[in-house]
């Protein structure tokens, strides 16, 4: 059980607090590079801040205040023009490093003032990678932002889904290192959910065990029927530093939007069979997932992430952790708190904290622990999947995650995935199994 303070202090992301401060030594994912092709600016509230994105006419990417030095107008309604964003109230234009390039009637009222070299408008880097835009919030110099494995794979579907989450990010990152919630949340409650009541019940767990190494800590586990040989045990999955969770071909961060609002980012990667490849995305495509049911109110509930959504809104807007019985099963949720406060504490000290990757040679591929990582480096064919050795999670037939996806993202996975080929298959060797019984 937690102090009040101490329940705080793990919440808090704003300018100074604690983990406010340790979260700005990092990259945060918080949107979609294409969706500043549709539209070139938009308002990013993140670490309680309030900010901008653009992208101007050659291509530069900024990220600065939402509100104008001037008198403070919303930028997210200026435009962006060869190089920079024009506030629309009164035309003050900025460039990415935050500098006023231009004040149109100061400069004709007074051409010889430099009224505008003393305006600066608050900026941060920010980065286009993956298909996912990063954002830098913390001091200079700003790290690298992680090559994680997947992003180098090549030959896959990638397609980012979003969802703004009604509640504080630590319970959501919590998440991240609670292996024994698959079996209930997930598997238990999700048979019920299929009115599937009288199948047999979902393996339990048997041990589990958790292990940190440079980019997190992996968590492992012994499931009714698998063994201390299966690689769910050997190496298991990621809770990736400092908000993610990542297992093999997906991640999901939890990125702070301010003290009670979390932005979840997915980032899914799908390997194409071979009679597809070379397969190569123009742009990857993104979508925002819905949250509640239209018609009842209440949570949506029929995919993994969704369920995972119900539990951590369902801890309330920030979990009262002075109220909780913490048990065996979350062994890993105190050795997290434990290390992000101990973290934090050093970026309190001046100190450099742990997973800030700056050297270029380490990232040109980091790599984590994947199971069957093989898998998506090899490949598979159609005839794997038809004859059944690409199955399940390796060649999904629906997108599980989350509900909502857009028809138009369907057909194109299901087009990268041949699907229609494989359908063609399977009809025909049943009917060809039908005919020779
Ligand atoms: S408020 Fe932006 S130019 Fe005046
Ligand atoms: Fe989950």
């Amino acid at each position: 059980m937690l102090k009040p303070e101490q329940n705080r202090a793990l919440m808090e992301v704003g300018p100074g607090t604690l983990m406010g401060e340790l979260l700005r030594r990092y990259w945060l994912p918080f949107g979609a590079v294409g969706e500043l092709d549709k539209q070139a600016t938009r308002p990013v509230r993140l670490l309680g801040e309030d900010l901008v994105v653009y992208k101007d006419l050659s291509g530069n990417l900024g990220l600065v205040d939402r509100h104008c030095p001037h008198r403070r107008a919303d930028l997210s309604y200026g435009w962006v023009e060869e190089c920079g964003l024009r506030c629309n109230y009164h035309g003050w234009k900025f460039d990415h490093t935050g500098a006023c390039v231009h004040q149109p009637f100061e400069e004709v009222a007074h051409p010889d003032a430099r009224f505008k070299e003393r305006i600066t408008i608050k900026s941060y880097p920010v980065q286009a990678h993956a298909g996912l835009l990063w954002a830098y919030l913390g001091p200079p110099p700003a790290p690298l932002v992680p090559n994680w494995d997947p992003f180098t794979w090549g030959n896959g579907f990638v397609q980012i889904v979003m969802t703004e989450i009604p509640c504080n990010w630590f319970q959501c990152q919590e998440n991240s290192i609670d292996p024994v919630h698959f079996e209930w949340l997930h598997d238990s409650w999700g048979m019920r959910l299929r009115g599937q009541l009288d199948g047999p019940t979902p393996p339990a767990h048997l041990r589990i065990r958790f292990n940190e190494f440079d980019y997190g800590f992996q968590y492992q586990r012994v499931r009714e029927g698998q063994s201390e040989e299966d690689e769910l045990w050997t190496v298991g999955r990621v809770c990736l530093w400092p908000n993610c969770l990542f297992t093999g071909n997906h991640f999901e961060w939890r990125v702070p939007v301010d003290d009670t609002t979390t932005l979840s980012v997915g980032w899914f990667f799908d390997r194409v069979p071979e009679e597809m490849e070379p397969f190569r995305q123009e742009r990857i495509p993104w979508w925002y997932g819905p949250l509640t049911d239209t018609k009842t109110g209440r949570w949506l509930d029929s995919h993994v992430m969704n369920q995972d959504f119900v539990a951590w809104v369902g801890q309330g807007t920030q979990a009262d952790r002075t109220q909780e019985h913490l048990g065996e099963s979350d062994r890993g949720v105190i050795l997290m708190r434990r290390r992000m406060l101990e973290e934090a504490e050093v970026v309190r000290q001046g100190g450099e904290p742990k997973a800030v990757i700056r050297d270029p040679a380490a990232n040109k591929r980091v790599e984590l622990p994947i199971i069957d990582r093989d898998f998506f480096l090899a490949g598979y064919s159609i005839t794997d999947v038809v004859e059944g050795r690409a199955r399940g999670p390796r060649y999904a037939r629906n997108f599980v995650f989350q509900a909502g996806q857009p028809e138009e993202i369907t057909r194109e996975y299901r087009a990268a995935m041949g699907m229609d080929r494989v359908e063609q298959l399977e009809l025909a060797a049943r009917s060809t199994n039908g005919t020779s019984q």
